[in-house]
């Protein structure tokens, strides 16, 4: 006798249904997928207890004939794909035919489904896989399939699901999501009798933002057209204290999809501002022909991949870019004056690190100070920046009164009072100057009398040799000095002695895992932050008034200077307007 044989019908469902069926929210997507591509206009969802108890999803869509419904449960069965040339250009989100005898196979199954214009429907009754009735009832047209006991034959798949809430959370995000990206279809979601979605049919995507969101003031809106490839959503504006967070939509050909190539895209869009991902709220629409990107990666089909992902990821982050540039928030307008380098490249720069001093801080102010930028034609910071004059202008001074705990700068203007993180202004600071440095070929480096001798571990010493080159431009002249150790020669002149090593091992620490030679301006932008953030001042730092106000006036020049480049922020504020409500004044 053979030792192999074919598995019963049942089974192979319950192990198809182990791939594509982990949760009541993964059920609620296949079902809600399948009414879209019945092209139903109004799609309810209800569930008791997260879904474990019941999860019905009722369509007004096209519906099965008697055949079709009885087909729809088989495995293997779809209506859309014939040829394996279809699969090559998918237009609807199932393909598979695989969802229906899934869910049937580990939950009490109900379909009940009538075609427009028959003049009645089909009922079928699954348990376990099991059919256990099918046929003729009265019914509206559409499509209602109901799912009770999810998982009662699997005891083990059963006993890791979440709470009711969690569950019932879970589903509420995916409704939400799907009626995102389908604005033209109304969608209801009730759990446990209690409205928790409601979207009529909207005439456009911002009708449906609206509907779910409201007025979001924190979110501008992206739009582009480029190589055969549209952009379009809504993303997190460069706010004061920074994007805010929130959840990544990202549809592809309207189907919700997680892809790194596009996640990428979208940090390295926000990098200007920020150089740590802070995961920015973002709801994004791609458009692309149909044979450009495959579909059928991934069992539960929440990815996809590119034909081209290089081009995909260039065009999306330059939507994000374009629309970030425009949103009219001043340090955006300096975020273009960044990209696009206005300084002069030569010559004297309005703060120069070129004498080695105690205090790199304190050299600057003097400087600042003995050459102050109004008066005279030898100062580049007039005339040659409009993007900083611009900003300059456009945020008005703050007048430091004094510090707290020796960490955050209290200041005051005209419309309230701000708190300032002294070290994460002054990093911001430092990290716009050093960039700015490093493009005019201007960051000076310091050759050191006594070379420093650094014992490292093996994977630092490994990533500080890969970039060697970055580091070179940053100042750092290293040799290897046997072993794992390296002698270090000459140092960038903005950082203070004692500094130097425990910067070059934090670089060791942040450099790690980009690739050196290929990512090199990656690793600039990194080391950038790094020396930034090691030549600033540190927090328990006492400063004078001059200090502050120096930092504050630098701050004021900054582009993005509302958050620090690693995204944190920078300055919190309270306004006239809350002062004056919380003394009861309005
Ligand atoms: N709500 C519905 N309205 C009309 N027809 C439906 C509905 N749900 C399912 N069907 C029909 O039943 C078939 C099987 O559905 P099922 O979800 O199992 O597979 P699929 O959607 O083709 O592929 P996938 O497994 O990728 O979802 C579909 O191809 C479709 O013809
Ligand atoms: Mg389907």
């Amino acid at each position: 006798m053979s030792k192999i044989y074919r598995l019963p019908a049942a089974l192979a469902n319950q192990i198809a249904a182990g791939e594509v069926i982990e949760r009541p929210a993964s059920v609620v997507k296949e079902l809600i997928e399948n009414a879209l591509d019945a092209g139903a206009t109004r799609i309810n969802v209800v569930t008791e207890f997260g879904g474990k108890k019941l999860i019905s999803v009722e369509d007004d869509g096209e519906g099965m004939t008697p055949e079709d419904a009885r087909l729809a449960v088989e495995r293997h069965a779809t209506s859309k794909l014939r040829t394996s040339e279809d699969l090559a250009a998918i237009l609807t989100l199932g393909f598979r035919g695989e969802a229906l005898p899934s869910i049937a196979s580990v939950s009490r199954f109900r379909l009940r489904t009538r075609t427009r214009g028959s003049i009645s429907g089909t009922q079928i009754r699954i348990d376990a896989g099991e059919l256990m009735s099918a046929g003729e009832v009265g019914a509206p047209e559409g499509t209602l399939i109901e799912v009770q006991e999810l998982f009662f034959n699997l005891p083990a798949r059963r006993k890791f699901l979440k709470a009711d809430t969690a569950e019932s959370a879970q589903v509420s995000r995916l409704v939400t999501q799907l009626a995102l990206g389908y604005p033209e279809v109304g969608f209801t979601f009730r759990s446990g009798g209690r409205a928790i979605v409601e979207t009529p049919p909207a005439a456009s995507l911002a009708e449906r933002f609206f509907q779910i969101y409201g007025d979001r003031a924190d979110l501008i809106e992206v739009r582009k057209h480029a190589a055969g490839i549209t952009v379009h959503g809504y993303v997190a504006a460069l706010a004061e204290t920074g994007p805010v967070r929130g959840p990544q939509h990202v549809f592809v050909n309207r189907r919700l999809v997680r892809d790194r190539t596009i996640s990428h895209a979208i940090q390295q869009a926000y990098s200007v501002a920020t150089i740590k991902e802070r995961s920015p709220e973002v709801h994004l629409f791609i458009e692309l022909p149909p044979d450009r990107v495959d579909v059928n990666v991934h069992p539960t089909k929440a990815e996809v991949r590119f034909l081209d992902g290089g081009l995909v990821h260039e065009v999306l982050r330059r939507a994000i870019v374009d629309a970030l540039g425009q949103t009219g928030v001043p340090e955006l307008v300096l975020s273009q004056a960044t990209l696009t380098p206005a300084l002069p490249v030569a010559g004297a720069l309005p703060l120069t690190f070129a004498s080695r001093s105690a205090d790199p801080l304190a050299d600057a102010i003097e400087r600042a100070i003995s050459q102050p930028p109004s008066v005279g034609s030898g100062d580049p910071r007039v005339g040659a920046t409009s993007g900083r004059e611009t900003i300059a202008t456009l945020i008005k001074p703050m007048t430091p009164l004094g510090q707290f705990r020796n960490t955050f700068i209290i200041a005051v203007d005209d419309e309230g009072l701000a708190i300032i993180d002294q070290h994460v202004a002054h990093e911001r600071i430092l990290f716009e100057q050093i960039s700015e440095r490093l493009l005019g070929g201007t960051l000076e480096s310091q050759r050191l009398l006594t070379p420093i001798v650094l014992d490292l571990g093996a994977g630092e010493h490994a990533t500080l040799k890969g970039h060697a080159l970055a580091l070179e431009q940053f100042g750092f002249q290293l040799e290897d000095f046997g072993g794992t150790s390296i002698r270090v020669s000459a140092v960038p002149a903005l950082l203070k002695l004692e500094a130097c090593e425990s910067a070059l091992r934090a670089a060791a620490g942040d450099l790690e895992g980009l690739a050196p030679g290929s990512g090199i301006s990656e690793s600039v932008r990194q080391l950038a932050a790094t020396m930034a953030c090691h030549a600033a001042v540190k927090a328990n730092d006492s400063l004078t008034i001059d200090k502050m106000k120096y930092l504050l006036d630098e701050l004021r020049r900054t582009a993005h200077s509302s958050v620090c480049p690693h995204g944190r922020p920078v300055v919190l504020r309270l306004t006239r307007r809350e002062i004056e409500r919380n003394f009861e004044r309005i």
